[in-house]
């Protein structure tokens, strides 16, 4: 089931769901647990269930600075901006004896880029080009922003049934015009790509849209640090080869201008 926007949690309804079994579980390490439940009335809501020592998040949570709370508060000033970020329905910690844990709520809005790309679960040409344009357009809105994600993975990207990109785990948005930033953004995204098993033809297919979009600089430098050197050589090669338009002719829509301000987050 889709999430229409407009579905709340009552108190009732939040402490419910936190008693519910897993009905999916999509990670589970020292930092955080999260799974998908369903609620009595059939809604999937994800939980992100943070595994830090409990005196340490009660500690945290008292000032403010609970990683819930930090997730909580970027989620709300990336919707400002209009931008595609999962909303976050809850914010709460059950405490105990020895402090606390802290928990966010969000709907279920789609799976993962990680987990489509690297389970096969996406393979028509069309809808891999479609996905490969989408990348570049929230990237290219990111970077027109000057927000750079310092945790810009591929699971931290989900795809809805609808075709839309959905932004999740957005605690590291940062504001930053930085391009050795923008670069390193783009590194860590190639990066969960390459682990994904996409080809370096969709790669160059994403990065060539995304240089449609914003101007970077140099295509060879750019590819070299994006690559961190390992696949420089070859999708060089194929910049050669015309297969790259070089930025100076491309048509800039939206380039990053150094004189504007990044957006405050
Ligand atoms: N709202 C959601 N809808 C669907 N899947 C989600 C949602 N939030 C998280 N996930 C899944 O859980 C995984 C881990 O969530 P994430 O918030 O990235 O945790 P962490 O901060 O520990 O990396 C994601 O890669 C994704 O597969
Ligand atoms: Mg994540």
């Amino acid at each position: 089931m889709g999430y229409d926007g407009t579905v709340q949690l009552h108190s009732a309804q939040l402490q419910d769901l936190l008693t519910r079994p897993a009905q999916v579980v999509y990670k589970d390490d020292h930092r955080t647990a999260v799974y998908a439940v369903e609620a009595a009335d059939g809604h999937v809501w994800v939980v992100k269930r943070f595994r830090h020592p409990q005196w340490l998040q009660a500690l945290k949570w008292a000032v403010r600075a609970h990683p819930a709370q930090r997730e909580t508060r970027r989620v709300r000033q990336l919707k400002a901006l209009r931008l595609p970020v999962t909303p976050i329905v809850a914010t709460t910690m059950r405490w105990s004896a020895t402090g606390g844990v802290g928990y966010c709520v969000l709907p279920y809005m789609g799976e993962s880029v990680y987990r489509l790309l690297n389970r096969n679960l996406l393979t028509a040409p069309a809808q891999r080009r479609a996905l490969a344009q989408k990348l570049a357009d929230l990237t290219a809105g990111l970077i027109r922003h000057g927000l750079i994600h310092a945790d810009y993975k591929t699971s931290n990207i989900l795809l809805n049934e609808r075709g839309e990109l959905w932004l999740i785990d957005t605690d590291r948005v940062a504001a930053s015009r930085d391009r050795q930033r923008i670069l390193n953004m783009l590194a860590t995204l190639d990066e969960t790509a390459v682990r994904a098993r996409v080809s370096r033809t969709e790669r160059w297919r994403f990065l060539k849209a995304l240089l449609q979009q914003v101007e970077l600089g140099d295509v060879r430098q750019i590819v070299a640090i994006i690559t961190r050197g390992s696949e420089a050589k070859r999708l060089v090669t194929n910049v050669a080869g015309g297969h790259a338009q070089p930025t100076a002719t491309t048509p800039q829509r939206g380039p990053v201008t150094t004189d504007q301000a990044p957006a405050r987050v």
